[in-house]
């Protein structure tokens, strides 16, 4: 079936299989190796995106019900794009932060912290905890991730 779907920025035409799974589209059709898949069964949010806004796990959905989205992955947050530009302020939190350790689950985390904390500048610990409650760290123990989130808020809102 014929798709058509804006990345970061960009058009794309694709014919895929009815049955792609949206990460596999976006990994391995248009090479976006940032968005990863650690369960495909909709447990880890490792796969998160955005898509027309919102954030989702792209294992849940089939690339053809992306047809017409627009969708933004890891690779499209920072400013000016292509790993040259400037880093949006959630992926600067958790670098200042150490939200992270081997990095398998930063780039999930880093798009549904970005949504969740959008209309939410003070969001508390709890509200973090819990709003992240899909998005797995086999690492961390989640306490820099919870400070990386909190930082990040501050600095989507205008503060340092
Ligand atoms: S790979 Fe999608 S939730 Fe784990
Ligand atoms: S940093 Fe390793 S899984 Fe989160």
């Amino acid at each position: 079936m014929k798709i058509n779907v804006t990345v970061n920025g960009t058009a794309y035409e694709r014919d895929v299989e009815p049955r792609l799974l949206l990460v596999d589209f976006i990994r391995n059709v248009l090479s976006l190796t940032g968005t990863n898949v650690g369960c495909d069964t909709s447990q880890c949010g490792a796969c998160t995106i955005h898509m027309n806004d919102t954030a989702v796990k792209s294992c849940t959905i089939l690339a053809v019900q992306a047809d017409g989205a627009a969708i933004t992955t890891i690779e499209g947050l920072a400013q000016n794009g292509s790993g040259q530009g400037t880093l949006h302020p959630m992926q600067q939190a958790f670098w200042d932060k150490h939200g992270l350790q081997c990095g398998f689950c930063t780039p999930g985390m880093i798009m549904a912290a970005s949504k969740l904390v959008e209309s939410n500048p003070h969001i508390t610990d709890e509200e973090i905890r819990h709003g992240l409650e899909g998005n797995i760290c086999r690492c961390t123990g989640y306490e820099n991730i919870v400070r990386a989130v909190k930082a990040g808020a501050q600095a989507m809102a205008g503060g340092d």
